[in-house]
C-alpha cells in the first residue's frame, strides 16, 4: 500500500484491530504491519482471520495474528486481551473498528434487531477498551485508542438508528476517557469516515449508491475515499509525535456530511416493497457470513 510515512515508523508498536479480518480494519492492520508494528486482528470468523493474517504477514514480514473472539462477550474479550498480553507484553494501540449495521426503518426493528448492533458497537467496543485500559493503567504503559465512528454522530442517522446511537456513545466515550485516562498517558481519538466502499458495509446498506453518492455525486470532492487515505490517518494517530492530540473525532469524508448530511435521509422516498426487498438482500448477506462463524 502507498503510505505517506517512512518505513519502520511503527517498529516496536503492538496494535489490536477489532474486525481486522475484512474491510477498513484489514486496510488499517496492513498499514500498521507495513510500517513495522506487530498486529493482532479479531473477529468471529476464524477462517477469514487466518487468511487475512497470513496475507498481511506474507506481504509485510511483520507478525500478524488472528484471534477468533466475539466482542459482544465480555469474558471472551478478557481471554483475548490476556492472551495478547502474555504473548509479547502490553499493546501500545487499540483500534475499535468491529461493527454491525444494516439499514432499516426504525419502526420495523425488534429489540433483538437493535441489540444485534448495539451489542457489537456500543457494548463490545467498551469491553475491549476497558480490558486494555485497566491493564495500561495498572502497568503505567502509554497507549493510543482509535475508534472508527461515522459522521452521523453529529447530525443523526435516519434508517441506521441503532448504529447512530451506538457510535454517538463511542464518541462520548472517546472524550470522557481522554480526560479520565489522560493522566495515565492514554490517548483516545476517533475517525469518522465517509463512504469507503467495502463488501461488509455495502451489502447491508445496499441502496447507498443511489442515496449517498457512491459515484461521488453528492460529495464535494467528487469521489469516495481511497483506502490509503484512511490508513494514513489511522497510522498518524498511532505514531509517536502526536502525544498531545487526544479526545478528538476527525471526519474523513470529502466534506460530504457538511454538504449533504452524509446519512440515509433520502431513503424516506422508499416504498414498503423496496424495504421488503432490501431486508431480503441483507438477510442473505448475513446468512452467508454467519455460516463462517465459529462462535
Ligand atoms: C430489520 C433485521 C435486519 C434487517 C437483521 N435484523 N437484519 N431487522 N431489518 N435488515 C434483525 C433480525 O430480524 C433479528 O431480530 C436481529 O436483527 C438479529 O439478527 P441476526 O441475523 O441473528 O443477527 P446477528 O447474527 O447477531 O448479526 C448481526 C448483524 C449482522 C449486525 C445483523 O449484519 C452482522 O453480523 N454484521 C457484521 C458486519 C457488518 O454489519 N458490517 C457493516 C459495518 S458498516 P428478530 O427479532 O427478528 O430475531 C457500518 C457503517 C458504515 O457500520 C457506514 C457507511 C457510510
Ligand atoms: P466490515 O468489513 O463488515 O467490517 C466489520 C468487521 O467487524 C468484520 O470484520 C466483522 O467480522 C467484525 N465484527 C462484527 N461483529 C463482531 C463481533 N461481535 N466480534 C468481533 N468482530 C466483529 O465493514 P467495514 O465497512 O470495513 O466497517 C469497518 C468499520 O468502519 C465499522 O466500524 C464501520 O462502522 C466503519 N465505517 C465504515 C464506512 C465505510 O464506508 N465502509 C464508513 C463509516 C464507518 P466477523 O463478522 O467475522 O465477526
Amino acid at each position: 500500500m502507498e503510505l505517506m510515512f517512512k518505513d519502520g515508523l511503527l517498529k516496536g508498536k503492538r496494535i489490536l484491530v477489532t474486525g481486522g479480518g475484512t474491510g477498513l480494519g484489514e486496510v488499517m492492520a496492513e498499514a500498521y504491519a507495513q510500517l513495522g508494528a506487530a498486529v493482532y486482528i479479531c473477529g468471529r470468523r476464524a477462517s477469514v482471520l487466518e487468511e487475512t493474517a497470513k496475507r498481511i504477514a506474507d506481504a509485510t514480514g511483520s507478525s500478524v495474528q488472528g484471534i477468533a473472539c466475539d466482542i459482544r462477550v465480555a469474558e471472551a474479550v478478557e481471554d483475548m486481551v490476556a492472551q495478547i498480553w502474555s504473548d509479547g507484553g502490553a499493546l501500545t494501540g487499540l483500534v475499535n473498528n468491529a461493527a454491525g449495521n444494516f439499514i432499516s426503518r426504525t419502526k420495523d426493528l425488534s429489540p433483538r434487531g437493535f441489540n444485534a448492533i448495539a451489542d457489537i458497537v456500543f457494548r463490545g467496543s467498551f469491553y475491549v477498551t476497558l480490558a486494555c485500559g485497566k491493564r495500561w493503567i495498572e502497568s503505567g504503559d502509554k497507549a493510543s485508542v482509535v475508534s472508527i465512528l461515522t459522521t452521523w454522530i453529529w447530525n443523526g442517522g435516519p434508517f441506521t438508528v441503532p448504529s447512530a446511537m451506538s457510535k454517538a456513545g463511542l464518541n462520548i466515550m472517546t472524550k470522557s476517557l481522554a480526560t479520565e485516562w489522560g493522566p495515565h498517558g492514554i490517548r483516545l481519538n476517533a475517525i469518522a469516515p465517509g463512504p469507503f466502499p467495502t463488501k461488509g458495509a455495502w451489502e447491508r446498506l445496499s441502496p447507498q449508491s443511489a442515496s449517498r453518492g457512491e459515484s461521488g455525486g453528492n460529495i464535494p470532492m467528487g469521489r469516495v475515499g481511497d483506502m490509503p487515505e484512511l490508513a494514513n490517518l489511522a497510522v498518524f494517530l498511532m505514531a509517536d509525535g502526536c502525544d498531545y492530540l487526544t479526545g478528538q473525532t476527525i471526519a474523513i469524508d470529502g466534506a460530504m456530511h457538511l454538504a449533504s448530511g452524509g446519512n440515509f435521509a433520502s431513503l424516506s422516498k422508499l416504498s414498503d416493497a423496496d424495504w421488503e426487498r432490501i431486508r431480503g438482500e441483507i438477510r442473505s448477506a448475513n446468512e452467508k457470513d454467519k455460516a463462517q462463524r465459529a462462535v
